[in-house]
């Protein structure tokens, strides 16, 4: 169904979200090969996508996939190396990236040993512009960007009330988060919003009100960063499980929402 020019699928759960999810996937990287001869993703961390990963890389999907023809990149990144638990690339490798055939050279983490968090940031910005043939000022277009959301609206690194969610020009930046007294790296709100298609993969009760405030609240800009995500010129779609999605206005009368 249509929300407010966003789209919503609501999945029975976790397990189904992750099936319909990697289908998409598949779906739109097949789309993007035959069209352009590649297609470039942006990945989330957090736990909900993992079981995607996971998918992706089985005998059920792994085979459907041009992976020669992929290009990874991430939306953000916790100040970590990349075998620490917390690192979103060291779970990613382990999930997809070491067990499906996909050549080193198209992926593209968020170097975090390499510097500062200010340095770092701005290391994956030349990354991206090198890789997409930015000039100044131009963004680049993801075929994906995946997103997760916390419970506080939060998306990839774009906490409430955080200076990244004023970031304007660049299109990467270093986020200091008061609440995990911490810097995470974040792609911005224009990166993120010039993708050609932006999903969401939410799961669990503990999301119920936040998603529901997200998409049916008042607009709360610096509250809600997730209610920021409005592709330009770009298709947003949110999939939820039933538990995320469990007070939501049915807007259908179908008992699912
Ligand atoms: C990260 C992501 C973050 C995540 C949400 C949802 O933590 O790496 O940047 O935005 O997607 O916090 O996480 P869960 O899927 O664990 O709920």
């Amino acid at each position: 169904m249509k929300y407010q020019g966003k789209e919503l699928v609501v999945c029975r759960d976790g397990e189904e979200l992750c099936q319909q999810a990697a289908e998409r996937f598949v779906r739109l990287a097949g789309e993007a090969v035959s069209a352009t001869g590649r297609f470039t993703v942006a990945l989330s961390g957090g736990t909900t996508p993992q079981r995607l990963y996971s998918l992706l890389a089985s005998d059920q999907f792994q085979p459907l996939m041009a992976w020669s023809k992929v290009h990874f990149f991430f939306g953000d990144e916790r100040c970590v190396p990349p075998d620490h638990p917390d690192s979103t690339y060291g779970m990613v490798r382990v999930a997809l990236l070491a067990p499906a055939p996909i050549p080193w050279e198209n992926v593209y983490p968020i170097l975090t040993e390499k510097g500062d968090a200010q340095s770092v940031a701005a290391e994956y910005e030349k990354t991206l512009k090198t890789f997409f043939g930015l000039t100044e000022g131009q963004k680049p277009r993801f075929d994906l960007i995946l997103l997760g959301m916390g419970t506080d609206g939060h998306t990839a690194s774009l906490f409430p009330g955080s200076t990244a969610l004023e970031e304007s020009g660049r299109l990467v930046t270093a986020n200091y988060v008061e609440k995990l007294q911490a810097h995470r790296i974040t792609l911005t709100f224009p990166a993120i919003n010039q993708a050609a298609n932006i999903i969401f993969l939410i799961s669990g009760q503990s999301k119920a009100s936040v998603l529901k405030e997200v998409l049916e609240g008042q607009d709360q800009p610096m509250r809600l960063p997730s209610q920021r995500i409005a592709p330009v010129e770009g298709k947003l779609l949110f999939m939820v499980d039933q538990a995320a999605g469990s007070k939501l206005v049915n807007p259908d009368g179908n008992g699912v929402l």
